[in-house]
């Protein structure tokens, strides 16, 4: 099948569906790493739970598939029950040649079933959801237990959608190791790519040809050491029936070497079956008039109230009390990717001229909260900095009480803070790109349209000329009023997104049953 008769199936099944039109329920397995509230890192575990509920509020039967870390159950939170006892996972590996797993299940008001496969080795000792040396071993167990879950009948989907490298190895597995396998055979899988920066236990910039994976060979058994030379992501980009990625703008990213980290002739070559969708916000949980956690609630027509939760920043972070100085907020992990140092450098610049105070929340890379408490010894009335992941109010009060919040990211698949900040009113600094350039428009102040200020180039001109202009239009307050409330009532529901998926899900079903990937992608 040539490659532009493929995209034109694709196009048909993804342009001509039309909105309103019900879509005939699928049953979906959701499979990834983290997942939102048992075991949340980052926004991949938000996407997981909230995209597992909008396409449940469309009728479809989603489930989700998850370690047993054992932290989940601590203290009764989660009440979970046993449902398959001894699961067999194949390794590949003669002289031990199972791993025995439980699957356990927690059943929610919310519709979605989760269900969590048991490890004493793999998932239940270890406190954090990542950073081992066995890594790899831990997410194949995770991607072929769920297949061997399948295989009993307990839940048989009609798609398995995978995540992030964890689990894209997935779709290797069914096409190769289950490929006459009669309940697996039937079922299409969708790899949704949340970052590119990860591809498996290595570094994928600095692999020597010796090492370098093609994809081409099967998976390595579970407990070998081959295993943490192989890369997931790859394999999952080549056998996936379709990808998906979290913004427009990433998804041509992407195809280019800037930000295909050594992907993207792959992804040029597979570029027919890649679809950007956007991610959502749940405006329910995120919701400024109703929030418990805001020193006050409000909204559009009650925007002065705003002002007290900026009083509540300023003292939970140690700041002198004032009304007038422009509140910079960031938060988030601090890593290379979200630009912490280009901000750091900026401010600096920033702090010394103007009446503007700088606010900082989040933990992770040592080097950057060095830098960070630096820029606090220097402006220690101007700056006021909590360089740890905070789980109470500390993010709600930024949200509320920032004037406007930074997002110079290096690159950004999507981003959820920025959307979070707009719908309290605060204003998104944006570097024009990946999701952040899709969620975010440029506030022109002759039409008074868009929602927040946009800078293209990564360095701190580029990013010292959008903070100056924040603080210039933050003297002009009704038009910052304006800026505001433009912000606050962008529409990012997940109930549009979850339409797009249900697309994706027709498509990667279609692919499937005329074998196009297997004749595109036959690789043995
Ligand atoms: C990753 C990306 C981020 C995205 C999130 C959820 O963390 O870096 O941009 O919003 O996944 O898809």
């Amino acid at each position: 099948m040539a490659t532009n008769q493929i995209i034109k199936v694709l196009e048909n099944l993804i342009t001509d569906v039309p909105e309103n039109r019900g879509v005939a329920p699928m049953k979906i397995l959701m499979v990834g790493a983290e997942v939102y509230p048992y075991a949340s890192v980052g926004g991949y575990a938000m996407v997981l739970n909230y995209l597992s509920r909008a396409l449940a509020a469309k009728g479809h039967d989603v489930r989700v598939f998850m370690p047993k870390f054992g932290f989940i159950d601590k203290g009764t939170q989660f009440d979970l029950e046993t449902v398959i006892e001894g699961l067999r996972v194949p390794t590949d590996d003669p002289s031990e040649p199972y791993l025995i797993c439980n699957v356990k299940v927690h059943r929610t008001s919310a519709g979605v079933m989760t269900y969590f496969l048991e490890n004493m080795e793999y998932y239940e000792k270890r406190a954090n959801v990542y950073g081992y040396v066995d890594d790899a071993v831990r997410w194949a167990l995770l991607s072929r237990g769920a297949l061997e879950f399948i295989r009993t009948g307990m839940f048989i989907p009609d798609i398995i959608h995978t995540h992030d490298w964890h689990t894209s190895v997935l779709c290797d597995y069914v096409n190769r190791n289950y490929r006459d396998d009669d309940i697996l055979n039937d079922i299409s899988t969708v790899l949704t790519i949340h970052s590119m920066g990860h591809q498996g236990m290595f570094n994928h910039r600095h692999v020597s040809e010796l090492d370098y994976d093609d994809g081409r060979s099967s998976v390595a058994a579970l407990l070998s050491d081959r295993i943490n030379k192989q890369n997931f992501l790859r394999r999952g980009i080549l056998y996936a029936d379709m990808l998906t990625t979290v913004s427009k703008t990433y998804a041509k990213e992407i195809l280019t070497p800037e930000y295909g980290e050594c992907l993207d002739k792959l992804l040029l070559e597979v570029r027919s079956k890649l679809v950007g969708i956007v991610n959502g916000l749940n405006n329910v949980d995120f919701n400024p008039s109703t929030d418990p956690l805001l020193a006050k609630n409000f909204d559009i027509h009650t925007l002065p109230n705003r002002v007290e939760n900026k009083y509540a920043l300023q003292d939970a972070l140690g700041l002198p009390i004032k009304q007038d100085a422009l509140v910079v907020g960031m938060l988030g992990r601090l890593d290379g990717q979200k630009g912490t140092d280009l901000a750091i450098k900026t401010m600096r610049h920033v702090l010394k001229d103007f009446n503007v105070q700088f606010v900082q929340v989040g933990g992770g890379d040592g080097g950057l909260a060095e830098q960070l408490r630096g820029l606090h010894a220097e402006f220690p009335t101007k700056v006021g900095i909590h360089p740890y992941p905070n789980f109470s109010n500390l993010p709600r009060l930024m949200f509320g009480g920032s004037d406007v919040m930074l997002f110079p990211s290096r690159f950004e698949p999507c981003g959820i803070v920025q959307m979070e900040a707009m719908r309290y009113g605060s204003i998104p600094i944006v570097r024009d790109i990946g999701g952040l350039a899709d969620t975010v428009t440029a506030f022109n102040s002759i039409t008074q349209e868009g929602t927040g200020l946009k800078f293209n180039d990564f360095n701190e001109f580029a990013l010292f000329g959008q903070i100056v202009r924040a603080i210039e239009l933050f003297q002009h307050k009704k038009l910052w009023n304006t800026l505001q409330k433009n912000a606050m009532s962008t529409d990012f529901s997940w109930s549009v997104r979850a339409q797009d998926y249900e697309k994706v899900y027709k498509a990667a079903q279609a692919l499937h049953r005329k074998a196009f990937t297997r004749g595109v992608l036959d690789l043995d």
